[in-house]
């Protein structure tokens, strides 16, 4: 099998919604507002165009991930972060290696765009694989509350935490996932 990553095109709007209503369609703790998510965040100034990307076999979109702007702390010494979610693979293509390469592509493009963190708020016991850190290791806190095994952050550098403590502020719009 053949996946290719891709970012997304003004055109991929309502596939990507499918792509995450899908993916999400039989998840316990979801609220099936994914996909609203992230039709808002594409709307905002979060939004990243090289960090929506999607996951195709033989052309027909199989995942999706985006990666939007994020704060931690406040002001002029506010750090800027990535913040990941939602993630997507529908059923059909799920435990085919594909989330891991999407996550593959958006680490590489995340750094090469600048980036220094990854946060997200996932299922436990995941993302550990792609070098994820618990938050409560570090002086940051989230804007809510949510069980620690799922609050995880990725330094994309060596180095790349020392220093930055405070509370997460996210784009408007952003729903906790
Ligand atoms: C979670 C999800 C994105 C995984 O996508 P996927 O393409 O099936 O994952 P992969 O095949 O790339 O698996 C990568 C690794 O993660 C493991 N894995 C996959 N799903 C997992 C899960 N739900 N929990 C724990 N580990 C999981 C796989 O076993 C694999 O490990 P291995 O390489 O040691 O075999 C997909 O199942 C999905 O879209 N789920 C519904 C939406 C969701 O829960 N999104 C994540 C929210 S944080």
């Amino acid at each position: 099998m053949v996946v290719t990553v891709r970012r997304e095109h003004p055109r991929d709007a309502e596939t990507i919604a499918q792509v995450v209503q899908r993916a999400y369609a039989d998840v316990p703790y979801s609220d099936h507002r994914e996909h609203i998510m992230v039709d808002l965040m594409r709307a905002s100034d979060a939004y990243i165009p090289e960090l929506s990307l999607l996951a195709e076999v033989n052309g027909e979109a199989v995942g999706h991930v985006l990666l939007t702007k994020a704060h931690i702390g406040f002001g002029y010494s506010a750090f800027p972060t990535l913040a990941l979610a939602p993630l997507s693979v529908v059923p059909a293509f799920q435990r085919q290696g594909i989330s891991k390469l999407l996550i593959s592509y958006a680490h590489d493009q995340s750094a090469a765009l600048g980036f220094a963190t990854i946060l997200l708020v996932c299922i436990p016991n995941y993302y550990q694989q792609f070098g994820y850190e618990r938050l409560s290791r570090c002086p940051i806190k989230l804007p809510f509350d949510a069980p620690d095994a799922n609050c995880m952050i990725l330094p994309l550098k060596p180095g790349a935490l020392d220093g930055v403590s405070g509370i997460v502020c996210y784009a408007e719009g952003w729903l906790e996932h």
